[in-house]
């Protein structure tokens, strides 16, 4: 006889992108699984972690490739919650930083099928840390301020301009697509000289990091794919990262000749 499974759904941080940088509960999590829907930022290591016969579904909502819709997402987990017993939702980063977690949440548990939450290192954090770029730094900077740039209409966040006031490291989540825009925007309110960071692919194999002045990043647009997923870091901070120094060189430099 067919054992029956008892619907119930775990909702993991994946962490941001290198597979050993989900915790160690995440990875048990994965392993005890029935089924896996996961997100787009999930790397192919971290699934290969898991036995093949798990089944495994891409559930990603990244622009420009096939985008499931949030309302579709939770239908499939309670659907699969029933069918299959126990669905990770494995989610990039941490489910509670800009993932809707709480939506999934709320969907899951109308139907009576109990959540639990494996918190998951955030990208808003080990992203600048895996660069070198610390948050905070005695004397430069005592916050930081994460936020996305707009809002769901396409619109700037007022948390922008807020943000570019204070004195806060600013790490700004889907926004590579808007750099010139929120370069523009902030540059309204910071000195132009004031580092900046674009961190695409962060702790993983093709990393990449550009590093600026909010008044020189525009000649260095060409150099950054916008159809990757970054974040965007401005402050002082960014002046520790090795390449800031160099750059600071050839604009020395630059303004001799
Ligand atoms: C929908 S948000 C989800 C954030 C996620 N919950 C977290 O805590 O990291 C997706 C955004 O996170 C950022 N992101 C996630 N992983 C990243 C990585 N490995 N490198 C750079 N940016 C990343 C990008 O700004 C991306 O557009």
């Amino acid at each position: 006889m067919k054992e029956e499974k008892t619907p119930k759904v775990s909702l993991v941080g994946a962490g941001p992108g290198s597979e050993d940088l989900i915790t160690i509960r995440g990875l048990r999590a994965l392993q005890e699984a029935d089924i896996i829907l996961y997100d787009a930022l999930v790397s192919n290591e971290l699934l290969s972690k898991v036995s093949e016969s798990t089944p495994k579904i891409y559930v990603g909502k990244r622009c420009g490739e096939h985008s499931f819709k949030q309302n579709d997402i939770n239908t499939l987990i309670v659907e699969n919650a029933f069918k299959h017993g126990h669905v990770v939702r494995l989610k990039g980063g941490d489910p509670f930083v800009f993932g809707r977690a709480n939506e999934e949440i709320e969907y899951v548990e109308s139907f009576g099928i109990p959540v639990s939450i494996v918190p998951g290192i955030s990208s808003a954090l080990s992203v600048p840390s895996s660069q070198g770029i610390p948050m905070t730094q005695r004397g430069i900077s005592s916050s930081f301020w994460v936020m996305t740039a707009t809002k769901r209409d396409g619109s700037f966040s007022e948390d922008l301009k807020f943000a570019s006031q204070s004195s806060a490291t600013m790490v700004i989540l889907m926004g590579v697509r808007k750099l010139m825009e929120i370069v523009r925007e902030v540059s309204k309110y910071r000195e132009s000289s004031m580092p900046i960071a674009v961190i695409q692919n962060g702790t993983m194999k093709n990393e990449c990091c550009v590093i600026a002045t909010l008044n020189d990043i525009l000649h260095k647009k060409n150099t950054i794919d916008v159809s990757n997923p970054g974040i965007i870091v401005i402050g002082n901070v960014v002046a520790g990262h090795p390449a800031f120094f160099e750059e600071e060189i050839q604009r020395v430099l630059h303004s001799y000749i």
